[in-house]
């Protein structure tokens, strides 16, 4: 008989989160956020908010609650429909919490040591590495395991995070029996590393990003702010970071005309940069309205978040109540 946490429809059951650390740039929407809106019609969608996640680096309480509740307002003005999918806040739903102890008892410290958030930080040298950025792929294991997904759509960066939740899940099952489904992950391959405004991956921590939400004068600033070699106007030019961005948001007629230009040459960086501002205005206007719109019936989205984690609940509890069975802890 099936697990009754296990999808009860047809659809393919996918979840994700997102840590709430700052202002969503076009490789988190390109990378995360727009997949996991587009899945929401055919798939059954779970989305979070990692806030425990951000605790790892997060200090600051007035600080922790405009994160988050822009992250909520960010996905609903892109779209996320909270009819269609399930969204929450991981800490609304304290079985994570409670789980990742378990799962904790599992994990062999050297995988740990190998994960590239804890890596990153011991090779930047910093000194107070507290014990929940090690555990961070546990708690993120038990995030995607609770609810027994199908697909996990993620950038590349996280890929490693999915393995280790799939050696966990396989780990369990086979010393206390099945309870976890094996996810997959989900990369798309063109848009798996979206690179920022400095050639290199575009990332909050590299200060390289274009922001989605950000005001006009700023999205300004980012676009021609994007580093570009000293190749003269007249010169043909191979391809840059410019017309990769552009290429993300522009038709195949549009990319080609510009690929075009590109190589015929009489096009400087400037222009380029202009028409790549156009595009991406052009691209996230609607989405900016609708934000401004939400932001100011924030109990709305409170309640959205709230109704989502009671949804979220059933499932997790239903889990629990499967681990505490096969792990004794029930009696
Ligand atoms: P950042 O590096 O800016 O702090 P996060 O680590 O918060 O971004 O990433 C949130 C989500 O967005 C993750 O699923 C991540 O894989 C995806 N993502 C972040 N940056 C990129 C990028 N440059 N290209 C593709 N996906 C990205
Ligand atoms: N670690 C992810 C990030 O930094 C966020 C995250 C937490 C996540 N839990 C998750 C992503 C579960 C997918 C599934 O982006």
């Amino acid at each position: 008989m099936a697990s009754p946490s296990q999808p009860t429809s047809q659809k393919k059951r996918i979840l994700s989160g997102v840590k709430p650390t700052g202002k969503a740039h076009i490789g988190n929407y390109l990378g995360a956020m727009r997949n996991h809106v587009n899945m929401q019609d055919d798939c059954e969608n779970y989305i979070f908010i990692a806030d425990l996640h951000s605790l790892t680096t997060v200090k600051n309480k007035a600080e922790l609650h405009s994160l988050i509740l822009d992250l909520a307002l960010d996905y609903l003005a892109l779209g996320l429909n909270p009819d269609k999918a399930v969204f929450f806040r991981q800490s609304d739903v304290p079985e994570h919490a409670e789980l990742t102890w378990i799962l904790n008892c599992l994990t062999p410290m050297p995988m740990l040591e190998l994960a590239h958030a804890y890596k990153d930080a011991v090779a930047k040298g910093i000194k107070e590495i507290n014990a929940g950025l090690f555990t961070y792929p546990v708690l993120m294991a038990v995030d995607i395991l609770i609810y027994k997904p199908d697909i996990v759509p993620v950038g590349k960066d996280q890929k490693q995070h999915v393995e280790i939740a799939r050696d966990l899940a396989g780990k369990f099952n086979r010393i206390y029996g099945d309870v976890f489904k094996l996810p997959e992950p989900y990369i798309p391959e063109e848009v798996a590393v979206v690179i920022g405004t400095d050639g290199q991956k575009m990332s909050k921590s590299y200060g390289n990003t274009i922001e989605i939400f950000a005001s006009d004068k700023d999205l300004k600033k980012q676009v021609m702010g994007i580093k570009t070699d000293s190749t003269p106007v007249e010169a043909p030019k191979e391809p840059d970071t410019i017309y990769k961005l552009y290429s993300y948001f522009a038709s195949e007629d549009e990319k080609a005309a510009l690929l075009e230009r590109y190589r015929a040459g009489g096009l400087g960086y400037g222009e380029a940069k202009k028409l790549l501002l156009e595009k991406v205005t052009e691209t996230f206007k609607p989405f900016r309205e609708e934000r401004e719109r939400l932001k100011n019936d924030l109990s709305y989205v409170k309640d959205i978040l709230k109704r989502g984690a009671e949804q979220a609940r059933v499932i997790a509890s239903r889990t629990k109540a499967e681990v505490w069975d096969k792990t004794g802890l029930s009696i």
